[in-house]
């Protein structure tokens, strides 16, 4: 049964149009994260589940139950606000047990739910400072604690992580991925950054402008994106977009770039194509799909020669830019495949994995 149900709803603030008639049902116990450009909508969303915002129309069911019209704490929600909204004249102790003394929860149990939250969180040493004597990390950890100390329905997430530095960030989303399968609870959780919505989520729901642009698992969007909006905001380095036309080889199909170079695909998409013949579209391919060419041809690899422009090692993996049918493109390689601009190499195209997109709708004709 879905825990979180929610059918066309529309938030407006005066003229500006911010949630655009969401549909949405998150079953229990699921990881969604709500992720999205700045001014797409998730504050507005997370807020209007919550009851800090009221909605112009729609509907809200929290495990069954309609609370669209319910006050905030008749909804049964505990929230993480990206400001962390401790109280600063409080001790640590007291802003944790703050929500649950509102709550009367009895007296002999308050103490008890916080030491196990705080022992959870790596918090016990702190519970007698005030908020000004912590590290940004640390006043995360008792925002969150905050949170899940209360047995709320539903938690909700928003942009928790944002004020944290690199390496911190890195480490609190695998917390909060393990706090998640420890309490096994519903959360919703808000990001810009594309990768935390990768690493966290059971769902991903990709919003734009207002509305679902498309939603599923971190691979589904990733590997069978339904729009290039979607194949483009997911990935780091992005994936290269170049316009090409399909035509006919052979049996087969190729695209053909702008400047005359011709990828073959594999039969079996040749034959899902086959009535996409002779049209305009863009070829989505990602940079890990690029790759140094081994010695024999694979099904599914058409080998280009490419003059390196640019040479970026991160370590493991080097990105080499290179001119592909007029447009530069991005190329994952292994540390030592390329080592200096200006080098020749042969690489392989896997027209497997490329995805094709149509220009006019930008809707994805094939995924791999
Ligand atoms: N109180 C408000 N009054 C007027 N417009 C608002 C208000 N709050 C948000 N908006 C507008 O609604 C739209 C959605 O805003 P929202 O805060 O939900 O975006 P967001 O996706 O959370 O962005 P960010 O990643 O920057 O936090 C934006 O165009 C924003 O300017
Ligand atoms: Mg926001």
């Amino acid at each position: 049964m879905a825990d979180l149900r929610i059918s066309q709803l529309h938030k407006y603030y005066g003229t500006v149009h911010a949630v655009k008639g969401i549909d949405l049902e998150i079953p229990a116990g699921e990881f969604t994260v709500l992720v999205g450009q700045s001014g797409c909508g998730k504050s507005t969303l997370l807020r209007t589940i919550a009851g800090l915002e009221d909605a112009d129309s729609g509907r809200i069911e929290i495990g069954g139950q309609p609370v669209t019209d319910l006050p905030p704490r008749d909804r049964d929600i505990a929230m993480v606000f990206q400001n962390y909204a401790l109280y600063p004249y409080m001790t640590v102790y007291d802003n944790v047990a703050f929500g649950l003394k509102a709550r009367k929860t009895p007296r002999d149990q308050i103490d008890g739910k916080i030491r196990k939250a705080a022992a959870m969180l790596g918090i016990e040493h702190l519970l007698e400072r005030y908020p000004r004597q912590l590290s940004g990390g640390q006043l995360q950890r008792v925002a969150i604690g905050r949170a899940i100390v209360r047995s709320a329905r539903l938690y909700l997430f928003d942009e928790p992580l944002s004020n944290l530095d690199a390496q911190l960030r890195e480490e609190m989303r695998g917390e909060i991925k393990r706090l998640h399968h420890e309490l096994g609870k519903t959360m919703i959780y808000v990001t810009h950054d594309q990768i935390e919505a990768m690493t966290m989520a059971d769902r991903i729901v990709l919003l734009r402008d207002g509305r679902i642009e498309q939603q599923g698992s971190p691979l589904d969007l990733y590997e069978r994106p339904a729009t290039r909006y979607v194949a483009g905001f997911l990935g780091s380095p992005g994936m290269n977009f170049i316009e090409a036309t399909l035509v006919a080889i052979g049996d087969g199909l190729a695209v053909r770039l702008t400047d005359g170079a011709q990828l073959a695909l594999p039969t079996r998409r040749a034959t899902a194509l086959a009535a996409h013949r002779d049209r305009k579209l863009i070829v989505g391919i990602r940079p890990e799909h690029l790759s140094r060419a081994a010695s024999d041809p694979r099904p599914g690899l058409a080998r280009i020669d490419a003059t390196i422009d640019l040479v970026q090692p991160t370590g493991a993996r080097t990105y080499a830019t290179f001119s592909l049918g007029g447009t530069a493109v991005v190329a994952e390689l292994h540390a030592h495949d390329v080592s200096q601009p200006g080098e020749r190499i042969p690489i392989d195209v896997n027209m497997n994995r490329a995805v094709l997109i149509d220009p006019t709708t930008d809707a994805v004709l094939s995924a791999s």
